[in-house]
């Protein structure tokens, strides 16, 4: 291309325009980012130096003499980390720019080498997978806890772990999540005492966790229990920019140079001022109103699901009934299923889009999912729970694109519990994969092979096959029938999947 000179398509900016697009909509955000899109008056005016009202560009510099360098900090943005590792109570705290995955990828570099072994729930974000070929370390895995109601994984188990610690006692570190995406938290007490028992790393991915300090009603949070390393996704439940979360440390089991020599490694060197900016306010809110905010959601939210375990035909899932499997539950998600009227969550979700202008955050076969951060507005939660309750007053046509066959939404309904419970074999690590001769394969022919690649229903993100992993016909089953219902998959492409040569 000249250049001085560019076809007029360059002229476009189709993700600006989509972006705009989407905004003038007005849309009510049940979904990350957690600033939801500064639509909330009330907090745009909490601060004269408030990011919600400034232009965004204005503020995106670079590492100009005073506003020192995220890479070798000692001026504003030490202050900033300084300032959130008291925040969340840690040791010392990274501020992240390239999303929570490059803080796991960091944190697994930094404790791991080819040829260790790592311990990995199996229910784990596709982000730690990218870790372990980075890495070169074997992935462990262990039991999850899957709720067949809900149709989804609660989490690892104190026995789950045990077992997995005793017959591989030589495991550098134990990676889990809390909470899930649907708001469940394993009891990570239990969890990191024992990681400390057998003297291990405690690795925590908070992706989904980082308000859990701040209101008592919420899960513990993995600082709170002594985690050694904690990635905590401020940009979802925390007003930050998408792509901002933070990599705590705690104790002396890790060091900080390790993770620092990691993240020059995975993290850019270019990282974004309104990015960490935004770490900065969302750091000040929570600690500073955190609380309150919460505690109006957490309200909200709660008066919801009563109303719509009410109503006949929607079910949420509460913190009873995760107490009653021995799981602890975030409040400030709301997790929605009508799939007592054969209504399957992307069909819900696409009415309320359609009908209501709601986004949620995603669906599954089953459930929607909303996430509510401090920054939502109590009356769009009441809306939220009103036009779920007239999707079913106008008793909605039960399908809206009748695609699916009924065997295969049956399939799909209780396929995931079943791959999740089934432990496929790793045949070679996750590198050796990375790095093998591939090729393309039809689903159903791939029953029997080692996969090449991640396979994923995104979201949530949970990983269904590992790089490395002997591919199970429960998890080729699952895959023909999910796809058949609209589920996206990342590592599936026309109803192909990569395998080992
Ligand atoms: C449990 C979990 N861990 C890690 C990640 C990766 O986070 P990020 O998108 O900030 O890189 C996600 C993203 O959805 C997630 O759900």
């Amino acid at each position: 291309m000249n250049r001085c000179s560019c076809r007029s398509e360059q002229h476009d900016a189709p993700l600006v325009r989509a972006i705009e697009e989407y905004v003038d909509k007005r849309t009510k955000r049940f979904h990350v980012p957690g600033h939801k899109g500064g639509a909330n008056p009330a907090i745009a005016n909490l601060d004269p130096v408030s990011p919600y009202k400034t232009q965004c560009l204005l503020g995106d510099v670079t590492e100009l003499p005073g506003l020192d360098d995220l890479h070798a900090p000692k001026g504003a943005i030490l202050e900033a980390q300084r300032l959130a590792a008291g925040a969340f109570g840690a040791d010392t705290t990274f501020f992240l720019v390239n999303g929570s995955t490059c803080g796991i990828h960091s944190a697994i570099l930094a404790i791991s080498k080819p040829g260790d072994k790592i311990a990995v729930s199996r229910d784990v974000h596709k982000a730690v997978i990218g870790g372990l070929v980075l890495s070169g370390a074997h992935p462990v895995y262990f039991d999850v806890e899957v709720d067949k109601e809900f149709q989804i994984s609660l989490g690892p188990t104190e026995d789950s772990l045990r077992r997995t610690l005793d017959e591989h006692p030589d495991v550098r570190g134990v990676v889990f999540t809390n909470p899930n995406y649907y708001g469940v938290s394993p009891r990570i007490d239990l969890l990191v005492a024992l990681v400390h028992d057998y003297d291990k790393i405690a690795l925590i991915d908070e992706a989904h966790g980082a308000h859990l300090p701040f209101h008592k009603e919420l899960p513990l949070s993995g600082l709170e229990v002594g985690a050694d390393i904690v990635v905590s996704g401020a940009h979802k439940t925390l007003p930050a920019m998408t792509q901002a979360s933070f990599l705590h440390l705690k104790g002396s089991r890790v060091s900080a140079k390790d993770i620092s020599r990691a993240l020059a490694v995975i993290e850019t060197t270019s990282p974004s001022y309104p990015l960490m900016a935004s770490l900065d306010m969302a750091r000040k809110l929570a600690a500073t109103r955190g609380c309150e905010l919460l505690s109006s959601v957490i309200k909200a939210a709660r008066q919801a699901r009563e109303k719509l375990n009410r109503t006949p035909g929607i079910r949420c899932l509460t913190g009873e009934y995760v107490a009653s499997k021995g799981f602890r539950y975030d409040p400030t998600k709301l997790v929605v299923s009508l799939s007592d009227l054969h209504m399957t969550g992307f069909e819900v979700s696409d009415i309320l889009r359609q009908k209501h202008k709601i986004e949620v955050e995603f669906a599954d076969m089953v459930n929607i999912v909303a996430i509510l951060t401090m920054i939502d507005m109590e009356q769009d939660v009441r809306d939220l729970a009103q036009a779920l309750c007239e999707i079913i007053e106008n008793k909605f046509p039960r399908r809206c694109k009748a695609v699916s066959s009924e065997s295969d939404i049956e399939q799909a309904l209780s396929g995931l519990s079943r791959v999740l419970q089934d432990l496929p074999k790793q045949e070679m690590t996750p590198r050796e994969a990375m790095f093998s001769k591939w090729e393309w394969v039809e689903i159903e022919q791939a029953k029997g092979r080692i996969s090449a690649d991640t396979i994923v229903p995104y979201p949530p993100g949970i990983i269904l096959i590992c790089p490395g992993q002997k591919i199970t016909s429960s998890a080729t089953d699952y895959m023909v029938s999910a796809v058949s219902c609209g589920v996206r998959f990342h590592g599936v492409e026309d109803n192909r999947i990569l395998v080992v040569e």
